[in-house]
């Protein structure tokens, strides 16, 4: 309490004793008599007494998310940040402080996360005595709050967990806090469907025969749910138009969404479809009903981003007319999957909703009625699974993570390059919510030709699904389809929730990399090898981790049964002629006889 000017600030702490996790927000209170304006309200902040710290953060840009960076600390301030309206491809909200020589498996971790998918701030200031401070919260940036006498403004939770076994034992308390205790039990337990998306099979490119060609062709291959993507509404043949019109395209569709949704039904799937709610194209209904709706400054030159502008959700009547013309499409079709895009960041700052005192709000009023919007989406259509999107994953953060338990990860397919957007993200977030598909070879992204096998193992990793024109695909691939999905099926349970281990690192190691999950009473492992560059000829061991030492596993695939100490001491003998981009999987089961 400060009582000079009468202000108080409340701290709140969640223990979550069992995973070493610590969750903190404040609340601050005018009680001052007059309107206060708060210009920096960070959620956490520690000091610690000590500096030979190194920072690792997760950093990316479009189709590169969440490349691992570590630099030592220096005197004076290091950050990450976001200042473009959305928690952004270019920094997660994360970030840890560690020991020089901490790795994956030993030393000291303090990780940081935000539950907040806006402008964000976190920082450590190393100062002249050798102590660092680590912060995070909204970013101060082009903000400012006017709190009126008697209001209170309340900051989003920092997560925070400290081990003193390594980066991978931080992974895993932040997966446990993310998979346990985010968002409502109903949303974060949701079993993820296998999904076949057309995005990169049709890309605009669709109409209502060429989608009956695909659904059909998931007849008996056991995949969940059909989603259709971009394009299915307004006049939407390309990217430069109709964002806001959300009625169906009546030229591609002309008998609207519901022939589709039966096909699906017919074949076995239920129906998913894309939105990008939060945009309007200037070539629109709606831009031209409401100009005044897209966030830009009337009479200004304004920037658009990929033709678009996006919608200014701190008007309140913005979340009023989302609420409505989204809940027209879903209460009106039986659509069991929502995938939520987000395909710009905000520029041009300015609300029209919004007085000149309070325009640095609109950020921070924005992300509100955005979480209004998907709570009350999420309330109304219990159903109905929300997966985050944001240009591939330019929004994958735990604030999201609460309305969509899962997230697509990058709109880079490649399942090589997916090794290393996958292992980053897993720093932070579990493989429930990372979306992944199988998609074409020669992949879109890269040009890089992999086998079907691979694409499937890298996808598995994550929430699977396929992204390919299956009418394209040949019987053997057929064939690998259904392999998958029967191992998806059978693995889902030690992968969503058993635990990671990384192994060997994509961005240590040139060659190859390695991941497994083992269940929690420690009685599988499945172990995930990929050669990314083949060296033709080199020797691999690969070390588990986490099994019991005494007990027995049998590999699956070969039958040969090794000691659990034997996996984790002397490794699983991997050396034979790889060729580039083959993987493996090996599913270890304990043996009691
Ligand atoms: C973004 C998404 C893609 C796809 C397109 C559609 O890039 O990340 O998956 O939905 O938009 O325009």
């Amino acid at each position: 309490r400060d009582d000079y000017y009468g202000l108080e600030v409340v701290l709140s702490y969640s223990l979550f004793e069992k995973i070493d996790i610590i969750a903190r927000s404040a609340r601050i209170c005018n009680k001052t008599g007059a309107p206060l304006k708060v210009t920096r309200a960070l959620s956490a902040s520690i000091d610690l007494p000590r500096a030979d710290f190194d920072m690792i953060g997760l950093y990316g840009a479009h189709i590169r998310e969440r490349q691992l960076d570590r630099t030592p600390l220096r005197h004076g301030i290091q950050s990450v940040e976001s200042r473009r309206g959305a928690s952004s491809h270019q920094h997660n909200p994360f970030a840890a402080l560690v020991s020089r020589e901490t790795t994956e498996f030993s030393g000291d971790a303090y990780g940081a996360a935000l539950i907040y998918s806006g402008n964000f701030v976190i920082s450590a200031e190393v100062d002249s005595f050798d102590t660092t401070r680590f912060q995070l919260g909204i970013n101060p940036f082009d903000f400012s709050w006017k709190l009126e006498d008697g209001e209170e403004f309340v900051t989003p939770e920092a997560v925070m967990t400290y081990t003193d076994q390594g980066l991978n034992r931080m992974s895993q308390n932040f997966h446990n806090a993310f998979r346990h205790h985010l968002g409502h039990t109903r949303i974060r337990n949701k079993v993820r469907p296998i999904v076949i998306n057309n995005w990169e099979a049709t890309y605009f490119d669709f109409d209502e025969e060429k989608l009956f060609g695909i659904i059909d062709c998931c007849k008996g291959l056991g995949i969940d749910t059909f989603v259709l993507d971009d394009g299915w509404f307004g006049k939407r043949y390309n990217d430069v138009c109709s964002l806001g019109d959300w009625v169906v395209n009546k030229d591609k569709l002309p008998h609207g969404l519901d022939p589709i949704i039966e096909r699906c039904e017919q074949n076995g799937m239920s129906f998913g479809l894309w939105f990008e709610p939060e945009m309007v194209s200037e070539d629109s209904d709606l831009y031209r009903a409401h100009p005044e709706w897209a966030i830009h400054k009337e009479g200004r030159p304004f920037c658009t981003g990929r033709c678009q502008l996006v919608l200014d959700l701190a008007n309140p009547e913005v979340l009023e007319y989302l609420k409505k013309a989204l809940s027209d499409v879903l209460a009106n079709h039986r659509i069991s999957y929502v995938k939520w895009d987000m395909n710009r960041h905000i520029t041009d700052a300015y609300s029209s909703a919004l007085p000149a005192d309070r325009q640095p709000e609109i950020y921070h009023r924005y992300m509100l009625n955005l979480y209004a919007l998907l709570d009350y989406l999420n309330k109304r259509f219990p159903d109905v699974a929300f997966e985050g999107c944001s240009g591939g994953g330019g929004r994958f953060d735990p604030a999201m993570l609460y309305y969509s338990p899962q997230i697509w990860t990058s709109d880079d397919t490649d399942a090589i390059e997916r090794c290393r957007i996958q292992y980053g993200t897993s720093m932070v977030y579990p493989a429930s919510s990372i979306s992944a598909h199988v998609s074409a070879s020669p992949n879109h992204q890269t040009g890089r030709l992999t086998p079907f096998e691979t694409r499937g193992n890298v996808a598995m990793a994550g929430a699977f699904g396929y992204e390919l024109d299956l009418t394209k695909l040949t019987d053997e691939e057929r064939a690998l389809v259904r392999k998958q999905v029967a191992q998806y099926h059978a693995y889902y349970d030690i992968i969503q929730n058993g635990d990671l281990y990384r192994l060997v690192s994509p961005f240590e190691n040139d060659v190859c990399c390695a991941w497994e999950y083992v269940s929690a009473d420690r009685s599988e492992a499945l172990l995930t090898f990929v050669v990314t560059k083949c060296r033709v000829g080199f020797t691999t061991f690969i070390r588990l981790r986490g099994l019991d030492p005494e007990k027995r596993y049998q590999d699956v695939e070969t039958g040969r049964i090794y000691s659990g100490d034997t996996l984790m001491n002397v490794g699983v003998n991997l050396s034979r002629y790889w060729k580039d981009s083959e993987s493996l999987i090996c599913h270890f089961r304990e043996v009691t006889e």
